[in-house]
């Protein structure tokens, strides 16, 4: 896996702008369009804040890009402010040209018996636009990417996980607990892409800002793989993955990481 240490927050968060431009501009140029996997919570919201300023400088346009997230609280109403769907309308979708019939998100308002097959859905729209060019994720403090959570499972099992329901583990709801106000008013349960699908994307860029993160961030990186700690799962797929940390939540790792 690469790993990009820089000064700041800010210039992690410049520089996943500027690979999610890059990719942008190849996929489309080479298939005439591209399709992003991507991320909510603190983590990237500058990223999203570079990416509307290179898309007011007529330096990148979203008309040709494909947005898929990766997770979503369930059950949630689309306009409800705490919801991934609001979150992508304030930070991105309204202030760039992306189409809003190519921007998906997972359904928070799906009746639970039909959850299975919206999440079989996503999986097959993901399939058929061609796939992840790009995935960005952050990591939680428990290691989770998107809201797979760390479990007992085998690795294999864990290689192997779809989008599907989840439970939120108490490290996450705590996290969580600053949007809703209070732990027990974290909605627990959420709709996540799975293991696979994330590591089924051509390139992934995991952003980690922080001091709060570098435990995490540590054991994702050089720990075991194993899924009680679902970054590390990444190690799998370690030629397609890059790290891009500020230098907090690298404080934890041996300085033998790239400088860039
Ligand atoms: C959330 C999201 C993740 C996110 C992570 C870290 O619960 N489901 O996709 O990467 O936790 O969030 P933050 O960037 O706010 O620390």
């Amino acid at each position: 896996m690469t790993v990009l240490v820089f000064d700041d927050a800010g210039a992690a968060s410049r520089a996943a702008a500027d690979k999610i431009q890059a990719v942008v501009k190849e996929a489309v140029g080479q298939r005439g369009r591209a399709v992003l996997g991507l991320a909510t919570g603190a983590t990237p919201e500058k990223v999203y804040g570079y990416l509307v300023r290179l898309h007011t400088l007529g330096e990148l346009s979203f008309h040709d890009v494909i947005t898929y997230n990766l997770d979503e609280y369930y059950p949630i109403q689309p306009l409800d402010p705490k919801s991934y769907r609001s979150y992508m309308y304030r930070h991105l979708f309204s202030k760039v040209d992306l189409q809003p019939q190519r921007t998906h998100l997972l359904d928070g308002t799906v009746p639970e018996p039909f959850v299975d097959e919206h999440c079989a859905e996503y999986e097959r729209w993901i399939a058929e636009d061609g796939g992840l060019d790009l995935q960005l994720l952050g990591i939680g403090r428990n290691g989770h990417i998107g809201f797979n959570e760390p479990s007992d499972r085998s690795v294999e099992e864990a290689l192997a996980l779809r989008t599907r329901i989840m439970e939120l583990h108490p490290v996450t709801r705590a996290d969580a607990a600053r949007e809703f106000g209070s732990v027990e008013g974290v909605i627990p349960r959420a709709l996540t892409m799975g293991i696979a699908t994330i590591l089924g994307a051509r390139e992934i860029l995991l952003l980690a800002t922080g001091a709060h993160k570098a435990e995490a961030v540590k054991l994702g990186l050089t720990g075991p793989v194993t899924a009680k700690l679902p970054a590390s799962l990444l190690q799998s797929v370690a030629p397609r993955v890059t790290w891009m940390l500020d230098q907090a939540a690298a404080s934890d790792l041996d300085r033998t990481a790239d400088t860039p």
